[in-house]
């Protein structure tokens, strides 16, 4: 990574979004250990009392940080295994690992210096004023919350905890920090917000889709405590100046599910034996984006997004519930066929509809095309195909979700690498004082 000799020094700046590859200054305070991969046992070398160059490279490397929160869970671990396969900027991964959030999901940067995960709940205003003093990103993309309607349902209060008091700890946390970051620094840095389209509520079956201006008419604990959110990170732009962006995503799918959201549910229960239940009519429509899409979008509204600005974020993909759970019994029928050659389809159980189910939700992903030049690369059908194939080829990730074995994961995996231990400990040490 060659920095661009005419950036200025604190500032960042992307050459081609959609690859996320990003040619970064940034200040680091204090000498840290080389932040790549490949070099983390090499030094470096102060050239200025905030640069160090790395020994290994015949050019001055500056680093940066991001702070990830809920990278964890689904979407942001999917998020932080692309960051990192695509970027040499380290993550901070602050997650509280709720039943969520699953370690296991970032086995594979166990041992890579760029990645820290800190156990830490975003309501620690202690914990996150003394990660962003000590790691200066720059950037805080915000994906931590509780997600799952049916359990808003049954039990709000988390939901109002994480989803609206949490926000509310990060942006005063957040703000605190920005207004200490010298002035270029400062103008270069991102709050991201991951939000979804829930905020809209429902859509009649021809009502135009969601877009950015839809009024925002939330029906569930889970899309009231989501709605909230997003007002605070719009207040905070508009009040304070925090340089804000907002993405709405429709429904995700993909690698890393947990399984009680409908599609990981419904391969996991259908290779299990077990029903597949369909709420109500199972006539519900929502509106698929294969999680690497969502992802790639968030790259690209980081790099290039608005401050103050909304961005939906869709694949065009309505589809009702039954025709989503018909496709994966088709799929499993040719992947991994039932031994006594009926269809998966035979389990399919309709059950109790959930209460104030919304009927529509359908995302207008055209402002994020036109203006930032996104477009999702997967179809529904060739997401849904590598979903399925993913679900087949990790068997063991998930009967540890199932077992509840991923939650020893930390104690048992993460005892030795260094980023792990401090974050574990200085979250430890948050919470204890
Ligand atoms: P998830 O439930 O899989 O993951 C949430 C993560 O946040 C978990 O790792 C959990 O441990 C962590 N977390 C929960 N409370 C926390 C707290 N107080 N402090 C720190 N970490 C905490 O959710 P997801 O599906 O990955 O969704 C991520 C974000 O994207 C959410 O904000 C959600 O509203 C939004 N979103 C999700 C979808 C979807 O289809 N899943 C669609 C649009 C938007
Ligand atoms: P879900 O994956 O929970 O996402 P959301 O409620 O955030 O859209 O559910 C997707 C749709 O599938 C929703 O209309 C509810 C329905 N559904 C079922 O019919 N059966 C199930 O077992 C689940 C979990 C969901």
């Amino acid at each position: 990574m060659n920095p661009d000799p005419t950036a200025s020094r604190a500032g960042f700046r992307e050459d081609d979004g959609e690859g996320g590859r990003i040619l970064a200054l940034t200040m680091i305070s204090t000498p840290t250990k080389c932040a790549t991969r490949h070099l983390s046992d090499q030094f470096e070398t102060p050239v200025s009392p905030s640069l160090y160059s790395c020994a290994c490279f015949n050019y001055l490397t500056f680093h940066v940080t991001i702070l990830i929160t809920g990278g964890a869970g689904f979407i942001g671990g999917n998020f932080v295994l692309d960051w990192l396969a695509q970027s040499n900027d380290a993550v901070i991964n602050l997650d509280k690992l709720t039943y969520a959030g699953n370690p296991e999901t970032l086995a594979s940067l166990q041992s890579d210096p760029r990645h820290t995960l800190v156990q830490g709940d975003i309501g620690d205003s202690a914990l996150l004023a003394g990660l962003l003093a000590q790691h200066r990103p720059r950037a805080v993309v915000n994906f931590a919350a509780e997600s799952h309607v049916d359990r808003s349902i049954h039990g709000p209060e988390d939901f109002i905890q994480t989803n609206i008091v949490g926000t509310f700890r990060l942006l005063e946390a957040v703000r605190a920090y920005w207004m200490g970051m010298a002035s270029d620094a400062k103008a270069a840095f991102r709050f991201l917000h991951v939000s979804t389209d829930e905020v809209y509520g429902s859509l009649s079956k021809d009502a135009p889709a969601f877009t950015e201006a839809h009024r925002y008419e939330p029906n569930s604990p889970y899309s009231a405590s989501k709605a909230a959110s997003d007002h605070l990170v719009r207040a905070w732009h508009h009040t304070y100046g925090l340089p804000v962006l907002t993405t709405n995503c429709s429904n995700n799918y993909g690698p890393y599910h947990f399984p009680e959201k409908l599609i990981p549910l419904m391969i996991v229960n259908a290779l299990a034996g077990k029903p597949l239940p369909v709420y109500g009519d199972g006539l519900q429509v929502r509106d698929w984006l294969y999680v690497k899409d969502h992802c790639s979008a968030i790259r690209r509204v980081l790099a290039a997004g608005t401050p103050g600005e909304v961005y939906n974020v869709g694949g065009w993909n309505e589809k009702p519930n039954i025709e989503i759970v018909q496709t994966v019994c088709r799929l499993l029928d040719a992947m991994r066929p039932r031994a006594d050659g009926q269809s998966y389809s035979a389990q399919i159980t309709y059950v109790k509809d959930r209460p104030g189910h919304d009927r529509r939700y359908a995302i207008d992903a055209s402002k994020i095309e036109r203006e930032l030049g996104w477009k999702p690369a997967e179809t529904f059908e060739t997401g849904i195909e590598k979903t399925i194939a993913w679900y087949l080829a990790n068997p063991e990730w998930v009967a540890h979700v199932q077992s509840g074995a991923y939650r020893e994961w930390v104690q048992t995996h993460y005892a030795q690498p260094e980023g792990v231990q401090q974050g574990l400990a200085s979250s430890a040490e948050s919470s204890a004082s």
